[in-house]
């Protein structure tokens, strides 16, 4: 059974996941309007992944007897001022979840919820990945550096994600 607290928290994390989901489709539709449909693909592909990060917290609240609360999402930011800025707010986007996700570990091994922590675990070892593929798309974005051609290629390597559910292998970039 979830304290309340923790309960609490995993709605606010639940907002966080859905609101990443809102966020990469922003970038999605820059990117859309830089005419890079390969990124475009990508961050879509990135925010179907979100969305099932936060169906996991809305399920694993239901099924510990908690109550779900759907919190309101603000608006995410639309412009960027080129791919890189887009990837550096990715990534500093994504070091805040991580934060959020430990600090909600902190707060299951303080309850001592053993079951909130092996839940957990799995999306500590998912935010190393989702660090690690957004800093290696800025790396690549950093080396490309107003190489048009790069870009073109970058744009292609990236069209070819595809959307794998969790627990069937992971959605790699
Ligand atoms: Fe669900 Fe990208 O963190």
């Amino acid at each position: 059974m979830l304290s309340k607290k923790l309960q609490d928290a995993f709605n606010e994390q639940m907002k966080n996941e859905f609101f990443s989901a809102y966020l990469y489709m922003a970038m999605a539709g820059y990117f859309q309007s830089e005419d890079l449909p390969g990124f475009a693909n990508w961050m879509r592909i990135q925010a179907l992944e979100e969305m099932t990060h936060g169906e996991k917290f809305f399920n694993f609240t239901c099924e510990t007897g908690g109550r779900t609360n759907l919190l309101p999402l603000d608006g995410p930011q639309n412009d960027f001022a080129s791919p890189v800025a887009v990837f550096e707010a990715g990534l500093k986007h994504e070091k805040f979840v991580t934060a959020s996700i430990n600090n909600l570990m902190n707060m299951a091994v303080k309850d001592k919820d053993h079951a909130s922590q092996i839940f957990l675990h799995w999306f500590v070892t998912e935010q190393i990945e989702e660090e690690a593929n957004f800093s290696l798309i800025l790396k690549k974005l950093q080396r490309v550096a107003g190489d048009g051609r790069g870009l073109l290629m970058l744009d292609q390597e990236l069209g070819q994600r595809v959307f794998v559910p969790p627990g069937t292998g992971g959605a790699q970039a």
